[in-house]
């Protein structure tokens, strides 16, 4: 069976792009199933930096083609911005681009939506979204009456649409008060047509394309946006994303079963960090928090805003290992690590006094949440020139082997720097697909 998948088990911002560009070579179809323009990546490779939202960096390869299913929402500005930036650096886009028609498009009102209701969230706190009109047009899809997909952009009643829809809006802002200057439906008719045209080429139903992919038995990446904590459904609600960023959302955002993926890669970075509201149990306001910080260059790709860093928490990603079906694990940015004198991983919270390994399912209880830590030594070897496990410090390889215990799954991967020479992976031959390691045994209530 051909598909693998590439999911984040934290906040996001798990250096997910690295690895996918990795895999990429091992597949023929690369496919990004949810989010939007909120996601960001940045791949190294061959001393050239590049930074991706919505295009899956396996656009950097001849031979693969992108797919953005209708599970994502795109803003085709952005989209065509990404398409520019690339081909004025010589990537050529041509026919390895692929957009479904049925993705919901981003306007103008989504983000005016975003700005305005962000900070109106029960509780206090703001979602701190990434301001891109990603919940506004998901909420849009959800609702139905409002939304305009890409194929519509190309149909003969678009211009009434936008119209239709602009006016609607233009009667919310209003009365939400919102002291701004009302959607003028002609202009934006105008934006979208001309952005229409210039993704023409590259629209299509990827539905069909991939179950004919699968069929052939071509293979299928599938890229995961942000990480499983932020999942709409499964996630820490209401501090999450709009989409299914968990493996959960695979399907239900590419239209390809379940039953096609073989293989599901959980990608934690070996601290957590999280960019917005809501809680981080680990979270270091203190020296340690500066140097993941500094160490990690911990700003968001999108947002540039300084991310809260903290301690590994076992809790959450041994759920969000289960969530997603994760058979392996890579650990990124291990080298940020080096140089603190102890390390900790959270092994367990505990609420109102009482110990726990479960993630609680409300905000509430995640919230009074403590951690608790078990201490290993650190290591003060820098690790950006490491190629082999066996070459890694006995200290960081104690810290690993204690996360694939938590997790329960084996950790395959090591990313030890941002180019992709530097990756250890471990006992896999070269440019096999398959997984190393045999999938972890069914699930029963002993070992779940
Ligand atoms: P939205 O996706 O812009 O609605 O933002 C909702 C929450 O998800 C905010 O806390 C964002 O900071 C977070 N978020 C969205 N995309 C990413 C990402 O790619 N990495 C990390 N956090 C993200």
């Amino acid at each position: 069976m051909p598909g693998t998948c590439v999911i984040g088990l934290q906040w996001g911002d798990e250096a997910k792009g690295k690895l996918v560009d990795l895999l990429t070579e091992q597949h023929d179809v690369v496919v990004r199933y949810q989010g939007g323009a909120n996601a960001g990546h940045t791949v190294v490779s061959g001393g050239q930096t590049w930074k991706l939202s919505l295009i899956p960096s396996g656009i950097l390869r001849d031979g693969v083609t992108c797919v953005v299913t209708g599970g994502v929402v795109l803003d085709p500005a952005s989209v065509i911005r990404e398409m520019d930036g690339l081909e004025s650096r010589g990537v050529r886009i041509g026919d390895k681009l692929l957009l479904s028609d049925r993705a919901h498009v981003v306007f103008p009102w989504h983000v005016t939506e975003d700005r305005l209701l962000d900070g109106i969230v029960s509780g206090g706190e703001a979602i701190g979204t990434t301001g891109r009109g990603i919940g506004p047009c998901y909420r849009d899809k959800v609702g139905r009456s409002l939304a305009v997909r890409l194929g519509d952009l190309f149909r003969p009643d678009f211009r009434e649409r936008v119209a239709h829809v602009a006016e609607v809006k233009n009667r919310l802002f209003a009365g939400w008060g919102a002291s701004i200057p009302p959607l003028d439906p002609a202009a934006i008719h105008a934006e979208y047509a001309a952005h229409a045209e210039r993704l023409r080429p590259h629209v299509g139903d990827t539905t069909s394309f991939l179950l004919d992919a699968v069929e052939e038995g071509k293979r299928l990446l599938f890229e995961g946006a942000q990480g499983s904590l932020l999942d709409i459904d499964h996630g820490t609600f209401p501090y999450v994303t709009s989409s299914n960023s968990s493996g959960v959302g695979v399907a239900s955002g590419s239209g390809v079963p379940g039953r096609w993926v073989e293989r599901v890669i959980g990608v934690v970075k070996a601290y957590s960090t999280r960019v917005g509201g809501g809680p981080l149990p680990t979270e270091q306001v203190n020296a340690v928090g500066e140097h993941l910080r500094e160490r990690g260059r911990e700003y968001g790709t999108v947002t540039m805003r300084p991310r809260r860093c903290g301690w590994f928490d076992a809790v959450a990603a041994r759920y969000t290992t289960r969530l997603s079906g994760v058979d392996e694990l890579a650990v990124m940015l291990l080298d940020v690590l080096s140089g603190l004198d102890e390390v900790r991983i959270c092994s367990a919270y505990e609420i109102d006094g009482r110990r726990t390994t479960r993630f609680p399912s409300h905000i509430d209880d995640l919230k009074r949440a403590v951690p608790v830590y078990e201490t290993l030594p650190g290591w003060s070897d820098d690790l950006s020139g490491v190629r082999g496990y066996g070459d890694l410090p006995v200290r960081a390889r104690a810290y690993l082997d204690r996360i694939g215990d938590l997790l329960g799954r084996p950790v395959s991967i090591v990313s030890v720097g941002p180019d992709r020479a530097q990756t250890i992976i471990r006992h896999a031959s070269p440019g096999s697909t398959a997984t190393p390691w045999p999938r972890p045994p069914h699930p029963t209530a002993a070992n779940a």
